[in-house]
C-alpha cells in the first residue's frame, strides 16, 4: 500500500468511500486498515476494508486504538476461513446502511406492501432478502470457533514458517519471479505468488496438479489490475488476451496456506514443481517468453 500516493488520492478528489483489502490476495501484504481509516476520516470519507484474505490468518479488530482509526464496514466471504461456500458478512454501520435501497429483493425485507407503495424493514433485514442460508450460517460461526480455538498467534507463526520455508526454495530455482519482497516476509499472510521467465503458468500449474495432485490457483485471481501491475503488462497488451484463451492469457501461480499445511507438504511441493519444470521446459511448444 502506498500511503503516499492515497494521501493525493484523496486531496485531489472528492471521495466518499476508501476500500481497500485488510491482505491482498495477490501477494499476501497486510494494509494498515487503520491508518488508511485515519486518512479517509480526515477527509470526510468512510472506510470498507475487504477481509475476505485476513480472517483465517490474522485476528482482525475493526476498533482502532482512536475514534477516528475505527473500521466503518468490513465484508468478507467464509468459504476462505473454511466455511461452507455461500457465506460471509457485511458488518458495518446501521445508519449508513438504512440510507440505501436493498441489493436483492425478496422474503423478510419489508415491513409494509401496498399496491402502489411499499416499506421496508431496517437494516440488517432489508439486506436479508429471501429464505437465508442456514447451513452457511452455522458453518461460518463453527468455523470461526475452531479458528479462534487453533488461535491466530499459532496461526500466524505456522503460516510464516510454511511461507519462509517455500520462499527460501523457490528462491534456488532459475528464472523465477516471485512477486512482492521476497527477503522481509514479515507482513504477509501466508500467500505467495510467482512465475518462471521460461515457462506458462497455465501449463506449469496443470503439470503440477497432474503429476503429483498439487492445486495451486493460477492466473489473476480476481485481481486483475494489480496482477498485470507487477507483471509490467500494459494497457494495450491487455487487450490482446481478449483474444487469447486461458492457457495464453499470462497469469500468476499461487500457493495458499490453510491451518493444516505441513513444512513436509512444502519439500513435496518443491520436488513436484521441481519434477513440473523439466518436464514444462521439455514440453514446451507454444508460449510466450515474454510472459
Ligand atoms: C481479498 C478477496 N476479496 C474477495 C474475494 C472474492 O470472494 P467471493 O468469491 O466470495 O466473491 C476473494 C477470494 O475469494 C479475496 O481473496
Amino acid at each position: 500500500m502506498d500511503y503516499d500516493d492515497l494521501e493525493k488520492m484523496l486531496n485531489e478528489n472528492k471521495v466518499d468511500y476508501v476500500t481497500v483489502t485488510a491482505a491482498s490476495n495477490v501477494t499476501g501484504y497486510v494494509t494498515d486498515v487503520h491508518r488508511v481509516a485515519k486518512m479517509a476520516h480526515a477527509h470526510g470519507a468512510k472506510i470498507v476494508v475487504d477481509g475476505a484474505q485476513i480472517v483465517a490468518h490474522r485476528a482482525f479488530s475493526m476498533m482502532g486504538d482512536t475514534p477516528e482509526e475505527n473500521i466503518d464496514f468490513f465484508v468478507f466471504s467464509a468459504h476462505k476461513m473454511y466455511s461452507p461456500y455461500g457465506g460471509g458478512a457485511v458488518v458495518g454501520l446501521v445508519d449508513e446502511l438504512n440510507k440505501h435501497m436493498p441489493e436483492f429483493y425478496g422474503g423478510g425485507i419489508v415491513r409494509i406492501v401496498s399496491d402502489s407503495w411499499q416499506t421496508y424493514k431496517d437494516a440488517p433485514s432489508v439486506y436479508e432478502a429471501g429464505s437465508p442460508n442456514y447451513p452457511g450460517v452455522v458453518g461460518m460461526g463453527k468455523a470461526i470457533e475452531v479458528l479462534e480455538e487453533v488461535g491466530f498467534d499459532a496461526i500466524e507463526e505456522h503460516e510464516k514458517a510454511l511461507i519462509n520455508k517455500l520462499v527460501e526454495g523457490l528462491k534456488k530455482q532459475d528464472n523465477v519471479i516471485i512477486y512482492g519482497d521476497s527477503d522481509d516476509l514479515s507482513d504477509r499472510v501466508g500467500v505467495v505468488s510467482f512465475n518462471f521467465t521460461d515457462v506458462n503458468s497455465f501449463h506449469l500449474s496443470r503439470k503440477m496438479s497432474e503429476i503429483g495432485a498439487v492445486a495451486t490457483r493460477r492466473g489473476a485471481f480476481c485481481a486483475h489490475p494489480y496482477v498485470w501491475r507487477l507483471m509490467g503488462i500494459s494497457e494495450d497488451q491487455q487487450r490482446g488476451f481478449l483474444e487469447c484463451d486461458d492457457s495464453g492469457t499470462p497469469g500468476m501461480i499461487r500457493v495458499s496456506f490453510g491451518i493444516y499445511n505441513t513444512e513436509e507438504e512444502v519439500d513435496e511441493f518443491l520436488r513436484i514443481l521441481e519434477d513440473a519444470l523439466a518436464i514444462c521446459r521439455e514440453e514446451i511448444t507454444a508460449f510466450n517468453p515474454e510472459y
